[in-house]
């Protein structure tokens, strides 16, 4: 394991906090950053609202369908 809980982190995390962290990393700290990759510039809000919901206790864990299925 490597970085903080981020379904602690997700408590006080905002948005624009989340998209900054992913996209410019703390490589000083270990973190990459993630801006070249393409799925991730596709997919990173859904990757928030996941996180959101695992951090809020919306989602539980293991409770993942495909984005497509609805
Ligand atoms: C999809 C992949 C990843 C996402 C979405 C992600 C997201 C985040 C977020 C949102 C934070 C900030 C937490 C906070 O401020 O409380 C964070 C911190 C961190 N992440 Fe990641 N991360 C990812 C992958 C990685 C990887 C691959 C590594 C290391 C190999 C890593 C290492 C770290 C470290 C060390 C921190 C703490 C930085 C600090 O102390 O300021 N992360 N990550």
């Amino acid at each position: 394991m490597v970085g903080p809980s981020l379904v602690e982190a997700f408590k006080t995390l905002d948005k624009n906090e989340f998209h900054r962290t992913v996209f410019g990393g703390r490589v000083d700290k270990g973190m990459p950053d993630f801006s070249s990759s393409q799925m991730m510039q596709k997919n990173w809000e859904n990757l928030y609202a996941y996180l959101k919901g695992r951090s809020d206790g919306q989602i539980k864990l293991g409770d993942l369908q495909s984005i497509d299925a609805k």
